[in-house]
């Protein structure tokens, strides 16, 4: 969602105007619908803001070039409050003399109450949004206070809701303001610059020294300096750290897509996410897991909260955690978690699951896991994000920056990180399975060849999906850790090329889903490996068996070396043997990659699909 940007470089080089451009270049991945900047310039301040990407601002400022500056904000906005046209574009400028612009990510809960009471001061507005709001008073303070900073501090206070807000002001300038609350905000260190930003990648081709700052805390960067306070005003700091990417690593590196090479890197996400957390011998090192032993050794109950992809990199988990420590498991919508009455108390572990790390839902989620008394861990795949700083302890996904909307590389970061926690209690509590943990690291320490394998060998998958560019409908089965895998393949093709699909599990089949049924219907079933227990293979089996009897195309995927399906598949999608519990890293690429096709036969945007935001940082 929202992307924010601020710079404040040295007086004499006046490049504000190509730093912000480039960090919200960068930042296009979150998903906006319109933009716009504005720069601080002797004693005035320029904006300039479109509708549209922002191809569409390049274009007016190539008509109305703005005057050069070493200060500057820029937004790329995702429209929540009133649509996504011009006026509602941010900055927002704020006072009768427009001396004062802001930009905002969040939304401001109580603007109606406030927006009345500026009503009846007699002040105007120029947009529907909430930020206009936060605007205004931030001048009136401004006006009071003559700085800018301590404007700032009185106007927070007044705000309800989750909001990250800059300001630059025309009579302070080298100076950018910016305050957050529940929605992120990152200070990216120059020398003789510094940077604001909604995450690290706004910055990133100018410095990796960046520090994390804390909740409801407001920076004052200039050139030189990055003062931080709390909102009470007392001083405070961020927490520093180096991001572990380059510039690079936010290229398309030759690939047509992001998608595309994120599907690509997948045998290294899962690989870098092994490092490290393991000795020779196969016992697991968790250092970063800061929760008492003793505590994780008292659990009763794991509750898995996520939402879209990554809560089916739960519902995978769930398998092998329960599977393997014998505690029960639940997986559950963070935003269905959060409005029920959950049964959680201090020998919970709630576990959350989030590639941003800034999912609302899932935030809010956690917080309310940690006031009914559960420990919390957070899986994340951003360093500086909201959602492992409220949590009592983190395990980073190392996949790497994820560029393209829909998500790929971090669902399978995430399942390795999962069963690397669950591996890690079923140590710690000295399960019954704890003796088989050196044997599973090793199984999935093999996992990141055979998915290079499967990659090299797509060609098949990209035919089919060429091939189905006109399908109206596409169902998934799977069942055992194969449903979740269904699941996902079905998200994937609604998210990339707007096609209806659906996953279910297959047992469900007779049970209602077979009615969708007819001549033709393509339907992908993720068949269970050979050696999954309770004959679950020859019932999957004879699932395909049904759905072909009645006319349906049956797209199997399915082991090397299982000869059963051949019989009753129209096509057969092999994968490299695994353990079942495993085999969900390699079942998920084929319909990756067939998403991925079948979108770009359509001509869609693969990497940008419509409606859809990155980081969902809004409820
Ligand atoms: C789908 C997708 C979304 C996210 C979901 C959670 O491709 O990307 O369903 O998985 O919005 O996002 P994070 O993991 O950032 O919390």
């Amino acid at each position: 969602m929202c992307g924010i940007v601020g710079y404040v470089g040295p007086g004499a080089d006046e490049r504000a105007l190509d730093v912000v451009m480039e960090g919200l270049a960068r930042l296009e991945y979150r998903g906006y619908d319109s933009a716009g900047v504005a720069l601080v310039n002797g004693h005035e301040v320029a904006t300039a803001k479109r509708a549209g990407k922002l191809a569409n601002l390049r274009e007016l400022l190539a008509e109305h070039p703005m005057p050069p500056s070493s200060t500057g904000i820029g937004h790329t906005r995702w429209a929540t409050h009133g649509g996504p046209t011009d006026q509602n574009a941010h900055p927002h400028r704020g006072g009768t003399d427009g001396k004062l612009a802001v930009i905002h990510n969040g939304i401001i809960e109580n603007f109606h109450a406030l927006k009345s009471q500026l009503l009846a001061q007699g002040i105007t507005f120029t947009s529907e949004t909430d930020t206009e709001v936060a605007a205004q008073l931030l001048a009136i303070a401004y006006e009071e206070a003559q700085d800018l900073t301590a404007a700032m501090r009185q106007v927070v206070n007044r705000l309800e809701g989750a909001f990250t807000l800059l300001a630059v002001h025309a009579d302070a300038p080298g100076v950018v303001v910016a305050a957050r609350r529940n929605s992120p905000l990152v200070l990216g260190l120059g020398d003789g610059e510094n940077f604001l930003g909604s995450d690290v990648a706004a910055f990133i081709g100018y410095t990796r020294r960046a520090v994390e700052l804390g909740q409801d805390q407001i920076v004052t960067i200039t050139a030189d300096s990055a003062e931080v306070i709390d909102f009470a005003g007392n001083p405070a700091h961020g927490t520093p750290f180096e991001v572990t990417w380059d510039a690079a690593a936010a290229e398309k590196n030759g690939f047509p897509t992001f998608m595309e090479k994120e599907i690509h890197e997948q045998p290294h996400a899962v690989a870098d996410t092994l490092l490290g957390r393991s000795t020779p011998q196969g016992r697991l090192a968790l250092d970063e897991v800061r929760i008492d032993e003793a505590d994780l050794r008292a659990i009763d109950k794991i509750v898995i909260v996520a939402c879209g992809t990554a809560s089916y990199a739960g519902m995978v988990a769930k398998y092998a955690i329960e599977h393997w420590t014998r505690i029960p498991c639940e997986v559950e919508l963070a935003h269905e978690f959060r409005y029920r009455d959950p049964v959680i108390d201090e020998r919970t572990l709630v576990v959350s699951i989030s590639q941003s790390g800034e999912t609302m839902d899932t935030l809010m989620a956690v917080k309310y896991a940690r006031q009914l008394g559960a420990r919390t861990i957070s899986i994340c795949n951003t360093h500086g994000a909201t959602i492992p700083r409220e949590s009592d302890a983190v395990l980073y996904t190392h996949a790497g920056p994820e560029i393209a909307v829909a998500s790929t590389k971090a669902f399978l970061a995430q399942i390795t990180a999962c069963y690397i926690l669950g591996l890690y209690l079923t140590q710690l509590r000295e399960a019954q399975a704890a003796a088989d943990v050196p044997e599973i690291l090793r199984e999935l320490a093999a996992i990141p060849d055979k998915i290079e394998t499967l990659l090299g060998r797509m060609d098949r998958v990209r035919e089919i999906a060429r091939f189905m560019a006109d399908s109206r409908s596409v169902l998934f089965l799977g069942r055992h850790v194969g449903y979740p895998v269904a699941m996902e393949g079905a998200l994937k093709l609604k998210e990339l090329a707007y096609i209806h699909a659906e996953g279910f599990a297959a047992g469900e089949l007779k049970h209602g889903p077979i009615a969708l049924i007819d001549a033709g219907q393509p339907v992908f079933i993720v068949v269970p490996g050979p050696d999954t227990p309770h004959s679950l293979h020859d019932k999957v089996v004879s699932n395909i068996q049904e759905i072909r009897a009645r006319g349906a195309r049956t797209l199997v995927i399915a082991d090397e070396g299982d000869d059963s399906v051949a019989p009753f598949a129209d096509e057969v999608i092999t994968i490299p043997q695994a353990p079942p519990l495993l085999s969900p890293l390699l079942a998920i690429v084929p319909l990756q990659v067939f998403a991925c096709e079948l979108a770009t036969a359509k001509g869609l945007d693969v990497d940008q699909p419509r409606n859809l935001a990155k980081s969902v940082t809004v409820e």
